[in-house]
């Protein structure tokens, strides 16, 4: 485990020249993105943040954007007003972005939640969640890689369920349509592994960019709450009277978890480059250490190979998941 401590010291030493000068955060108008933003923001340096959010938020952002603003008068706040379930709205976000800059050194990915009920469809026919974690992510990285590439210490951190792969993910039915294949566990162990193989190929094809997919832990945000509604009247019981209380108990706090993911967002432990890290290097999901790639980073901030998993799914899976991925994006790239 990196303790808070080491990585309180190692976020003491960002400044002006070890910061992301640039930054896009998909997720930053709640939850983790919000804290990391806010914890990015606080170290005072000079950092322009394109902050993408939908209409319904607009509002608490002005007002999160104010704050940030009065923390650290050197930050500039972009905000990008999209509806990103959508992938024609996350390549018209995109396109905005490009025509602004013209490197990103940060790319932070947080949009989702588990589905506890029903399926439910986007007006573009995708599972809603499986579009926020891995469709419109994985849109993001393939267009904002050419700037990333541009970068001297580029990092697209990802955050959902690094390290926790599973072998079963199911390549007949990638988008879990068929009847009975929908549910909260399938939809975990599918969209976890397809994050993963797919963020490990464009990470192998793109030596130079540092790729995290992590796994935040608890942290007491609300997102448990999102995939409920009205319907689901025993399960939000459930949820209120067990999760909710456990992930009051155990989570890591809020000043926490953005501390934890600012260090993630600039640590030369993952790939080498960023603020020097004199403890244990991190391996990547090749088992390398000292190289780029893909890092799967758990709640502690150590790395893990996952090295039951990661071979199986990069021989079996990769390139079938690719290969769907690319038919589904193709006409938003
Ligand atoms: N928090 C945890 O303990 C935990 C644990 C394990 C995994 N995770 C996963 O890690 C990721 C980040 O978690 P978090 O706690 O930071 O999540 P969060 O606080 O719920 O924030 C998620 C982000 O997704 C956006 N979002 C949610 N539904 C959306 C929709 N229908 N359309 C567009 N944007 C939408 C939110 O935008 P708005 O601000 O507009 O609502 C917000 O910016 C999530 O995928 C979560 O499932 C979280």
């Amino acid at each position: 485990m990196v303790s808070y401590k080491e990585i309180r010291a190692s976020n003491a030493l960002l400044n002006d020249a070890t910061t992301p000068r640039v930054a896009v955060f998909a997720g930053g108008t709640s939850g983790i993105g919000q804290l990391t933003v806010r914890a990015l923001v606080s170290t005072g340096a000079s950092v322009r943040i394109h902050l993408i959010g939908r209409k319904s938020s607009e509002e608490r952002s002005r007002i999160f954007i104010q704050e940030l603003n009065a923390i650290n008068p050197k930050a500039e706040i972009i905000w990008v007003e999209g509806e990103i379930s959508l992938l024609s709205e996350t390549k018209r976000v995109c396109e905005i972005i490009k025509s602004k800059e013209s490197r990103i050194d940060l790319l932070f990915l947080t949009t989702g939640y588990a589905p506890f009920g029903a399926r439910n469809e986007t007006a573009e026919g995708i599972e809603i969640t499986q579009s926020l974690i891995y469709y419109s992510r994985i849109l993001f990285i393939q267009h904002l890689l050419p700037l990333l590439r541009l970068s001297e210490a580029p990092k697209i951190v990802s955050v959902q369920g690094g390290g926790m792969e599973r072998t079963t993910v199911d390549l007949e039915d990638m988008d879990l349509k068929k009847p009975g294949n929908f549910g909260l566990v399938n939809t975990h162990v599918q969209y976890v592994a397809m994050l993963s193989t797919t963020m490990e190929k464009l990470a192998a094809e793109n030596q130079g960019v540092t790729f995290i997919h992590s796994c935040p832990g608890w942290v007491n945000t609300g997102n448990v709450n999102r995939g409920l509604d009205a319907s689901l009247t025993i399960k939000s019981w459930l949820v209120w009277l067990f999760l909710e209380p456990l992930i009051g108990l155990f989570s890591f706090s809020d000043e926490e978890s953005g501390q934890r993911y600012l260090f993630q967002s600039t640590s030369a432990a993952f790939g080498g480059r960023g603020v020097p890290w004199k403890g244990k290097a991190g391996v990547n999901s090749q088992m390398k250490t000292g190289e780029d790639g893909l890092f799967l980073v758990t709640s502690k901030c150590d790395t893990t190979p996952n090295a039951k998993v990661m071979p199986v799914l990069r021989e079996k899976a990769q390139g079938k998941v690719w290969e769907h991925t690319q038919k589904v994006l193709g006409p938003y790239l």
